[in-house]
């Protein structure tokens, strides 16, 4: 999602619309804007892209000082015009834009339910107006520090109150947002993309920053409610840098973004460690005990993301699943029927294969589920229930945050399901995710590294072809990491299951032939190990992706790449960062189109 605000000289209802438009990569599901004429409050929102709010009434006409926006990717609730931001508290003198999760809105919907509160969305921002105007006694700050204390999650708001028409509250806590100083006024906003051609001072708010913002001045407090002075930077960025936030390419953006959006889908479902699918989601016991067998399809990164939930639902819950590909699942006899659980993966929840594989799933009376990252999406319409991945809008073709976010809404799905069968006990769920919260900084240890990674896309970028190995869920890991490569960077990829090597594909390793050769499971480590050894005494040049722990691996590979420690399950979202950081090297190193690479679509819908 987006946030815009300003206040000042010039119309605010303008330069907020405008801002809007620059920030319409991060959603565009729906928008809206609240501003204040004439201490009166009035709202606009509107189902669509911001030129639909745009287009709906006459911004001369409404002009205002002073005004704050929002352009929406759902999480919580579809996209439609209710749902839509600004929300406003109950008697609509408060309003609010939003960034982020509350995850504790569902208490404080209730409570404030029980004192009178209306509410008309389904969002987890509607409260957010209404604990403020709970806890507004005569001053807005005042009610916006208690409600800080209450909301608990990450998120960025920018607020106005019809009663002090003059003044816009913001506050940043682990969502971005900064503070944009012009000439004739102030910006908030969620990203420089729309402030840039106005203004070039920034001030890049910190965590539990509140900000007092007034026509001619602003005071910003720390999370403990105490003045402080941030410093303004002269930031030197094109406005058609911007959207990318500094970065060279979307892609690069959105590797790196995999840590905050990580953390967000961890947090969002679960509570305390109890699983929290929402209710359209999960299957009831009673549902489960209809099913006797379990499929998975998807095309792409989306099909790798479902063989590493196939891994997990035959481990966890015990149940075997059939896994195919989308295009091969509509034409083959898949032995679907009415006692059947149909899975579907996909980041856009358009890909055309994908959707006729569900309609024909359906057709013969399964239950199917979609996991999807777009909410309103045709998948998750069609679908008797969905799973968001909550990763926010991914631009670039090569799948990245995408995937992590499957796998892990998988893995909770694959939770759900073995623990209402009493496959796993709560306190087995209790220690996977507890291992799930530390994988962000353990990817942001990855990161780090960086230069490694492109040391080794340098040495790799001129091979004729590479390939990937592994065994088990390394062997999902190295084929994500194959297409990952070969999407890209257009060197001849392939990804082999490395007990199967001496079949055949060993033929093919000459001197010099680089493997990258995934090497994280520890039950079977000693005979990945061996299929090392017989790649390097054919001549091959052994790139091992390896966990700290397992620093032998050493001994049967030329290069290691070290990733943090963690449980067999989730070395699929450690291992793949290297992957996606190696191939978006090699592509830049090759001056390869990075986020639009040749013959590739993000979303195929035709078949
Ligand atoms: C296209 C993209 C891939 C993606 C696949 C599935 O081929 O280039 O990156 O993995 O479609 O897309 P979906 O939106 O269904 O996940």
């Amino acid at each position: 999602c987006g946030i815009v605000g300003y206040i000042g000289k010039n119309n605010a209802t303008k330069l907020v619309l405008e801002g809007l438009k620059k920030l319409e990569y991060r959603g565009y599901d729906s928008a809206g804007l609240s501003f204040i004429r004439d201490n009166k409050l009035m709202t606009f929102k509107k189902k669509g892209r911001i030129k639909v709010l745009e287009e709906s009434f006459d911004q001369d006409e409404f002009s205002s000082n002073i005004s704050i926006g929002h352009t929406r990717w759902a999480t919580h609730g579809e996209p439609n015009e209710i749902n839509a931001h600004p929300h406003l508290s109950s008697d609509g003198k408060i309003t609010v834009v939003h960034n982020g999760i509350i995850e504790n809105y569902l208490e404080l919907r209730k409570d404030l339910i029980k004192k009178g509160y209306k509410f008309l969305s389904q969002t987890d921002t509607e409260v957010i107006p209404n604990v403020i105007a709970d806890n507004y006694k005569g001053d807005i700050l005042d009610a916006v520090f208690k409600a800080t204390e209450i909301l608990k999650g990450a998120y960025s708001i920018g607020i106005l109150d019809e009663k002090e028409p003059n003044r816009l509250i913001a506050v940043r806590n682990s969502s971005p947002l900064l503070f944009a100083i012009c000439k004739d006024g102030y910006f908030i906003a969620s990203d420089i993309t729309s402030v840039i051609e106005h203004t070039n001072k920034i001030i890049y708010l910190e965590d539990g920053d509140i900000i007092d913002i007034r026509e001619n001045s602003y005071t910003i407090y720390d999370k403990n409610h105490k003045k402080v002075e941030r410093e303004i930077t002269e930031v030197n960025i094109s406005a058609a840098d911007a959207s990318k936030e500094g970065y060279d390419h979307f892609l690069i953006k959105e590797i790196y973004e995999q840590p905050r959006v990580l953390r967000e889908v961890i947090s969002i479902k679960h509570n305390n460690y109890v699983i929290n699918l929402p209710l359209e989601g999960s299957l009831s016991l009673e549902e489960l005990k209809n099913i006797n067998k379990i499929y998975i399809t998807a095309c792409g990164t989306a099909f790798h993301a479902g063989e590493a939930g196939k891994y997990a639902i035959e481990n966890l819950a015990k149940i075997p699943v059939i896994s195919e590909i989308a295009s091969e699942f509509r034409y083959k006899n898949m032995f679907v029927d009415d006692k059947s659980l149909v899975v579907f993966v996909s980041q856009s929840g358009e890909t055309a294969d994908t959707l006729a594989a569900l309609r024909k799933a359906k057709a013969i009376g399964a239950k199917t589920l979609a996991i999807t990252n777009v909410v309103g999406s045709s998948i998750s319409r069609e679908a008797d229930k969905v799973v968001y991945c909550y990763a926010g809008p991914e631009i670039s073709v090569a799948s990245t945050k995408a995937y992590t976010t499957q796998v892990i809404s998988l893995y909770f799905l694959a939770m759900d399901i073995a623990l209402k069968l009493k496959e796993i006990t709560q306190y087995q769920v209790k220690d996977i995710i507890q291992n799930m919260e530390k994988i962000p900084s353990q990817i942001e240890e990855i990161l780090k590294h960086k230069d490694e990674f492109k040391k080794i896309a340098n040495s790799i970028k001129d091979a004729k072809s590479i390939f990937y190995t592994g065994r088990s869920l390394d062997y999902i890991t190295a084929k994500e990491g194959a297409l990952k490569l070969k999407e890209i960077s257009y060197i001849h990829t392939e990804a082999f299951p490395s007990g199967e090597l001496k079949h055949g594909s060993i033929a093919l390793i000459e001197e010099g032939t680089p493997v990258i050769s995934v090497a994280t499971q520890s039950s079977i480590l000693e005979k990945t190990i061996s299929n090392n050894q017989e790649l390097l005494a054919r001549g091959a040049t052994v790139i091992s992706i390896a966990e700290e722990k397992n620093k032998f691996i050493k001994d049967s590979s030329d290069v290691i790449i070290e990733i943090p420690d963690t449980i067999d399950l989730l070395t699929p979202l450690l291992a793949v960062i290297p992957e996606q950081l190696i191939a978006y090297y090699a592509s830049v190193l090759l001056g390869n189109d990075v986020d639009k690479p040749r013959n590739l679509a993000k979303s195929v819908t035709v078949e």
